[in-house]
């Protein structure tokens, strides 16, 4: 519920263990690859959340039916297409929509997309994406707010892509997967989420390889096929638990993770004093209260995420020293800062930086949720503020973590969700 707020009560050591889900940003260019084939697919490992309900009704709006059969998965039935333009409010309320305009273009040579929403974070443009479908043969045109993709029939092409964007590379994949001819894609993003992609749609038929590194060669192929895909662990999500558990002193398992997609975080963590013993699909996580400050670079995959950087700037609040926080990817994502300062914290930004000095002990107070992984970073740092600390907006949090407060709850932490 968008008026739906989070009561924390400070001071818990957290303990235990927790399940990580299936991932966000992996899920959904999955959802859009659906619309890819006339036969039915299967997701597993499917999270509950907003952002997989904003995709499925786009998805609908299109004339596919999706069902969840189970709690964790999807079936995907796109047979036919009834429209070829989702409405603008759908896309307008997650960039991740923006993906079914490649998929379209993909399957029937044709469609519509506004320009797409998403969290304020800085300039998102999409010439990426629009300049790999020109690159395919089709003809772009941008025009009040929406952008029309069209092409009688699309050819395989070498694809620059000006900046490694994550669904600039995943839209490119799904229109030229059924692309008459070879396709390479240079300076591709490498995200897990891509090689997730990629699975999928080879599990459909696609002959795809390289997907995961920053050139990607895709063999075009008339039709694709049904498939069953089970989605990645979400690694920011995980991330999140990792600093969830440095940041209260606690003894945390984190278990069903893949924490080979994890590297960057690990190091860093470990350098900060925290105590990471990495399994298979497990994580154990010994807090200390002997924690260093450190420099910290969020840059695209295999460097630490974006999406963990607000959350590691709450864990440097309590590091002994002053932290110096670079956010590479996008131009105004420390908006985060001014709400960690209301808890006490001694941190400032400069242009896309952030320096935390600390450690500082952190005092309850009434927060926003600015974005989902904002909101992330200000739960943490409830999680340790004395008394209580109230963070409203907690609808962005919906949108890209599968029960928050219920997996909190289960290590112990003093977390409710209130309804106003
Ligand atoms: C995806 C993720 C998001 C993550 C981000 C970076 C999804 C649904 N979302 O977002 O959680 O924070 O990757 O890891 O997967 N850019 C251009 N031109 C474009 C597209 C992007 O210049 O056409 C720039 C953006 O301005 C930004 C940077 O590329 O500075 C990164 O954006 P991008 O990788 O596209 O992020 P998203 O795919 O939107």
């Amino acid at each position: 519920m968008s008026g739906d707020k989070f009561v924390i009560e400070g001071g818990q050591h957290l303990k235990g263990t927790v399940h990580i889900s299936g991932a966000k940003n992996a899920v959904l260019p999955c959802m859009a690859a659906s619309l890819l084939t006339a036969e039915e697919c299967y997701l597993e490992n499917v999270p509950n959340i907003g952002d997989v309900e904003y995709m499925a009704l786009v998805l609908q709006s299109l004339g596919a039916h999706v069902e969840r059969p189970t709690p964790s998965s999807l079936l995907i039935n796109a047979s036919t297409i009834t429209s070829y333009s989702p409405p603008s409010e759908l896309v307008l309320s997650q960039r991740a929509s923006f993906l079914v305009l490649g998929a379209l273009l993909g399957r029937a040579g044709r469609g519509t997309c506004s320009f797409p929403g998403g969290d304020v974070i800085g300039q998102r443009p999409i010439d990426v994406h629009l300049a790999g479908f020109a690159a395919l043969g089709a003809n772009v045109h941008p025009e009040d707010e929406k952008v029309t993709a069209e092409a009688e029939s699309l050819h395989g092409a070498r694809i620059f892509m000006d900046y490694p964007s994550v669904l600039g590379t995943e839209n490119v994949m799904l229109a030229a997967v059924m692309a008459q001819g070879r396709s390479v894609i240079v300076n591709a993003a490498a995200e897990p989420e891509i090689a997730g992609l990629a699975d999928m749609l080879n599990g459909m038929g696609a002959h795809i390889t390289g997907a995961g590194t920053h050139t990607i060669n895709i063999e075009g192929v008339s039709e694709l096929h049904s498939a069953r895909h089970t989605i990645i662990p979400d690694r920011i999500e995980a991330g999140t638990f990792v600093v969830a558990a440095a940041i209260t002193g606690g003894d945390v398992e984190i278990v069903d993770a893949e924490p080979s997609h994890m590297d960057a975080l690990i190091c860093k963590l470990r350098e900060v004093g925290v105590s990471i013993e990495v399994g298979e699909s497990s994580l154990h996580v010994l807090g200390t209260d002997d924690l260093h400050a450190v420099s910290v670079q969020a840059v695209p995959y295999p460097g630490l995420p974006t999406d963990l950087q607000a959350p590691v700037a709450s864990l440097l609040t309590q590091a002994q020293g002053v932290s110096y926080i670079h956010e590479r990817v996008f131009d105004n994502r420390l908006l985060y800062v001014s709400e960690l300062r209301k808890l006490g914290a001694e941190v400032v930004s400069t242009g896309t930086t952030a320096i935390v000095a600390g450690p500082r002990t952190l005092s309850g107070n009434n927060v926003r949720a600015l974005d989902v992984r904002a909101g992330a970073a200000l739960v943490l740092a409830g999680l340790i503020a004395r008394g209580r600390t109230e963070v409203s907006d907690i609808y962005h949090m919906d949108r890209g973590y599968e029960n928050l407060e219920n997996k909190l709850q289960s290590l112990g932490a003093i977390i409710e969700r209130v309804s106003t």
